[in-house]
């Protein structure tokens, strides 16, 4: 099949950019900045240089293998990766002002590359270099009032630099921007498909040997995982339910019943909420929150592979968002939160992980989703967190907050299925915390818990904004989570974005 090589230099949007090309249905593969030009293979119709903290013009910045320039196909920098080729084709980078945000890209030649853009774009700037002289041979064909020369094209040898990022949803028209490099400048067939990527991950884990143990927590990414495991590997695939006790309302009988009836796959169910609960007494932080649950997980299907195994492999369907956020790819962005299905599991575990989802992102496992034939209801319902109600009970867990936690919640999804609000937004619950307010309830003083409603839109997790629900449906959302929930004396809305906010407030 032919794709795309993007090497890494370690920006946190380098898999963003792999993402994007796979929108326009070309097959693309992340691989070490460093990776040898005689290993990035004869499927690559073209290569991508990411981004990166890294200058330049300091001893020991990372370079690509200088052979990448003779296998004879276009090669595209951007922002990091333009510089290491307005250097390597010896034009100045230098030092600048940094610049970040959002910044007018003027069109000076859209022939191939800014295609599309019309005379110009908002483009998404992040970086603290700039090229000072273009290489000769080189025109350029965008730039914006602080970068003369953000966007460069040698069209005889088929070299591009652009130091926007086309790939980050902020950058208008950015998708056409490698969609033309893609398909237009290295010619590559749209190949990529989801059927495809059925097709190979199938073919991938029927090679493995031995029992598949995976876990399933009736989210939709955990199912996508169990059902294309379970054709890979039919019989040899056991899946495993923990109630951790800290599920939505009305969901373990809802995922048990999914499960028995519709899958026919081999389903079991660990109910563990009483150790989940006890293990969670007095801790507040949420770090340790997050690593106690991966931990109770990762314990109760090691005790459960090993009265029912033995298994090969534990199997989960951890997406990208999760290995990123949870700093354990192989670039450098920071960790921002230890997703439990990524940072919890032992290294004594005795058995290999299988995360077929793992380059993946939300929207992508969705269309998976719908190829293998999952219910519309599951493929529609919004993300929850691995660590359930525990990251959305701030501070200690405690039987109170989590009742007042799920049935408001509850309240708000209903409010939002009501107003046909539901299905548009990208995630919708209630938070509760320590906080506590006066209400007057009848002739009643009230002290009690202020709940949180957060509502975002969002495409990819990684950005999110948060919505601008009518106001008749946040009235009606607060009425009756004061009216139904014992308890909770004040309703408010979360109105900060990610970044610098997360989506959980945990
Ligand atoms: P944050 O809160 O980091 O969340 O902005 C981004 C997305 O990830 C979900 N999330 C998790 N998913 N395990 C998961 O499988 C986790 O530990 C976890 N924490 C957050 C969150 O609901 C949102 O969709």
């Amino acid at each position: 099949m032919d794709r795309i090589a993007v090497l890494d230099f370690g920006s946190q949007y380098s898999h963003l950019i792999c993402r994007r090309i796979r929108d326009a249905s070309v097959r693309a593969e992340l691989v070490p900045h460093d990776t040898p030009a005689a290993e990035i293979g004869p499927e690559a119709r073209g290569i991508i240089l990411s981004g990166g903290p890294a200058s330049v013009y300091e001893d020991g910045a990372p370079l690509p293998d200088a052979g990448i320039f003779g296998l004879g196909v276009p090669v595209l920098g951007i922002c990091y990766g333009h510089q290491v080729i307005v250097d390597r084709f010896g034009g100045k980078v230098k030092r600048a002002n940094r610049e970040y945000g959002s910044a007018r890209l003027t069109v000076d030649d859209g022939g191939d590359l800014l295609g599309g853009l019309g005379g110009g774009t908002r483009a998404w700037m992040s970086h603290g270099d700039e090229a000072e002289a273009v290489p000769a041979g080189f025109s350029v064909i965008g730039h914006t009032g602080a970068a003369a020369a953000a966007a460069i094209a040698d069209r005889d040898r088929s070299v591009y630099g652009i130091q926007f990022h086309p790939e980050v949803a902020h950058t208008e028209g950015g998708a056409a921007v490698l969609e033309n490099f893609a398909v237009r400048i290295c010619g590559a067939r749209r190949e990529w498909t989801m059927e495809a990527f059925v097709e190979e991950s199938v073919r991938k884990i029927g090679a493995t040997e031995g029992g598949i143990l995976c876990g399933v927590s009736g989210g939709i990414d955990s199912t996508v995982a169990a059902l294309l495991i379970h054709r890979a590997a039919g019989g040899r695939l056991a899946c495993v339910f923990v109630d951790n006790g800290l599920l939505r309302r009305g969901e373990a009988d809802g995922i048990e019943a999914m499960f028995r009836d519709n899958f026919g796959v081999r389903f079991h169910r660990v109910d563990a909420a009483g150790r989940f609960l006890s293990r969670l007494e007095g801790v507040a932080d949420p770090e340790e929150k997050r690593l106690a649950v991966g931990e109770e997980f990762a314990a109760a299907f090691s005790e459960f592979a090993e009265a029912n195994g033995p298994f090969r492999w534990l199997a989960q369907g951890t997406l990208y968002p999760d290995v990123i956020e949870s700093g354990v790819s192989k670039g450098p962005a920071s960790v921002i939160k230890s997703h439990h299905n990524v940072g919890g599991l032992p290294e004594d575990l005795g058995m290999g992980v299988l995360e077929p989802l793992r380059d993946l992102y939300k929207d992508e496992v969705r269309r998976v989703a719908a190829v293998l034939g999952v219910p519309e209801g599951l493929i529609g319902r919004h993300p929850f967190p691995g660590p359930g109600l525990a990251v959305r009970v701030m501070g200690e867990v405690t039987a109170e907050k989590l009742r007042i936690c799920r049935d408001a919640s509850a309240i708000v999804e209903e409010e939002l299925e009501k107003a046909g609000l539901y299905r548009e937004v990208w995630q919708a619950y209630a938070a509760v915390g320590d906080d506590r307010a006066v209400g007057v309830v009848g002739d009643e003083r009230l002290y009690g818990r202020v709940v949180t409603v957060r509502v975002v839109d969002s495409v990819d997790a990684m950005t999110a904004d948060w919505t601008r629900l009518p106001h008749g449906v946040l009235e009606a959302v607060s009425n009756r989570i004061t009216n139904e929930v014992d308890g909770a004396a004040w309703v408010t809305y979360a109105v900060s974005s990610k970044p610098p906010s997360t989506i959980e407030p945990q």
